[in-house]
């Protein structure tokens, strides 16, 4: 937990900062500009969609010796998140004898910048890349910058100027060696402290002068006991939703209790029938766990948000935010994931499709939050398919996105699990349909019986992404293309 109270202590450029007198809901963007005067980096869209913003943001890596970044969009991040973390921006990136970072020169050279708004953005996604992968292909190149719009330049300059930069492939890394001893100096302590009656005291970060505050605990014992205290406190994790809030509704939450520095909560525990993914645990983390197991899944998180967004966000907090359009729930409730839900010390196991109960509504009681979520690992002849439908690849809102799992036994479809987003009020299970399909061949299932499920099952609504008539349409095709491989099998083989 922070040492110093009401002092968000980070590191930038080889010095701590010390933001003292900071609002709890202070976003990094603010903060950089207007306390730091570090200007380069932009504010377009205030709702993490323009990559103007873009800054790295780095922890101390497992061995103690370096730092590991991720992209960020600093205009939905709250100031206090960065409390024991590194910070880089774009003016970090020249070297003090003016020597700019290869990508920078590289921009230049190509004419990779025109009116220039987006391009601090651009370059911070571009450097971010690159630290980890110093010869990307260019659909690397292109994947990073997702979530980087630029409205003059065009992206051909821009990808061109990546693969010169990585021509310099030595001078691509950021020296940070001065930063590691600094971050361990404000390194926050891993045990609770306690009253002396034996209680948990969990101290703030940032605390006003009405009382409101912001708290950063380090172990899930301290988060359980402050909700209970404090139940009707905003938890917050990945905050591509809570900052979305903080900036376009104005939101200022009492009680902000950040998740991130949990070290349970940034596990994934490994069984053999499951993984028990933590509540913290990134989206970016997610795509690299279910890559091979289930590639469909991977997909659908691939062209979730863009990568600063999916460097932040969590599965947890995708779930707990239960938007009718949410994109992980599909593949999770057609996977049959369980939730770990905690209040206090006492734990329960609720399953996905049984967690939404309305729009945006959920079984959560006072106090209670998701510690984990429970994914099982494939399973002998498991079929596991999931699509997402979106105007734009990625970056965009589902008009909806369905998955299902199946077997074939004796070539009918069994075991049949379909849930969709963009149908309802919720994400959820499709049981008319899926007993449409149950102990069917897939050639026998018929268009016009999944229509008609659809029908029964689903209230007909236009929507701003879609009209009903085309969400319903795709819903059906879907499961049509879903099992279409299958049919071509049992065609086959007949
Ligand atoms: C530019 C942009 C693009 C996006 N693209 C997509 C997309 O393609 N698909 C999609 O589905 N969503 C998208 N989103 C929405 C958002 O990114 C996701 O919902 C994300 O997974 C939320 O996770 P988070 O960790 O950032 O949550 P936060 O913002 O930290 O929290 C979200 C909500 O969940 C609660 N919460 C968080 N953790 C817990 C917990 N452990 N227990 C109980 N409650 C908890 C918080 O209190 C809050 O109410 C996008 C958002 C933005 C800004
Ligand atoms: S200002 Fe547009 S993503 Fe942050
Ligand atoms: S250079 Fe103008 S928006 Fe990209």
């Amino acid at each position: 937990m922070s040492q110093v109270t009401n002092t968000v202590r980070f590191v930038l450029d080889g010095k701590i900062v010390e933001a003292q007198g900071a609002r709890r809901t202070t976003t990094v963007l603010d903060y950089l500009r207007e306390q730091l005067h570090r200007t380069g980096t932009k504010e377009g869209c205030a709702e993490g969609d323009c990559g103007a913003c873009v800054v790295m943001v780095g922890s101390l890596n497992a061995a103690g010796q370096g730092v590991d970044y991720v992209p960020v969009n600093s205009c939905i991040q709250l100031l206090p998140t960065l409390d024991g973390k590194s910070v880089k921006t774009v003016e970090s990136l020249k070297k003090p004898d003016g020597t700019l970072h290869p990508v920078q020169q590289a921009m230049v050279n190509c004419h990779g910048s025109q009116c220039g708004f987006c391009t601090p953005g651009i370059v911070m996604s571009l450097v971010n890349l690159v630290q980890l992968n110093p010869s990307p292909k260019r659909q690397d190149v292109s994947d990073a910058l997702s979530g980087n719009l630029c409205r003059c330049t065009g992206y051909a300059p821009i990808l061109d100027a990546a693969a010169k930069a990585c021509s310099n492939k030595a001078a691509l890394k950021l020296d940070d060696a001065g930063d590691v001893p600094l971050l361990k100096e404000i390194q926050r302590a891993s045990t609770p402290t306690l009253s002396l009656e034996g209680d948990i005291i969990v101290q703030p970060v940032v605390r006003t002068r009405k009382g409101n505050e912001f708290v950063s605990p380090a172990t899930l014992a301290e988060v359980a006991d402050y909700l209970v205290k404090h139940p009707t406190s905003t938890l917050l994790a990945g905050s591509t939703e809570v900052g979305l809030q903080v900036n376009k509704q104005y939101s200022r939450p009492d009680h902000i209790v950040y998740l991130g520095n949990v070290a349970e909560l940034k596990q994934v525990k490994d069984t053999v029938q499951a993984w028990h993914i933590g509540a913290v645990v990134s989206l970016t983390e997610v795509e690299t766990l279910v890559s091979k197991a289930y590639p469909d899944f991977a997909e659908v998180l691939r062209r979730f948000g863009s990568p600063p967004i999916r460097s932040t966000a969590t599965l947890a907090g995708n779930i707990a935010n239960g938007s009718p359009i949410g994109d992980t729930m599909p593949c999770l409730m057609a996977l049959g994931a369980t939730l770990t839900l905690r209040r206090g010390d006492k734990t329960r196991t609720v399953s996905l499709d049984k967690f939404y109960t309305g729009q945006k509504q959920t079984v959560l009681q006072a106090g209670e939050f998701i510690e984990a979520v429970v994914l099982p690992k494939p399973q002998a002849g498991q079929v596991f398919r999931a699509h997402k439908v979106s105007k734009r690849f990625e970056q965009d809102i589902s008009a909806t996105c369905a998955a299902i799992t199946y077997s074939l036994k004796a070539g009918k479809l069994s075991g049949v699990k379909l849930a969709y987003n963009g149908l309802a009020p919720s994400p959820c299970r499709a049981p008319k349909l899926e007993a449409v399909l149950e102990g069917k061949a897939p050639a026998d299932v018929k268009a016009s019986d999944l229509d008609a499920a659809i029908t029964a099952s689903f209230v007909a609504r236009d929507g701003l992404r879609a009209t009903w008539a085309y969400r319903s349409l795709v819903a059906r095709n879907l499961v049509l293309d879903f099992i279409e491989e299958q049919t071509q099998q049992t065609t086959e083989v007949a």
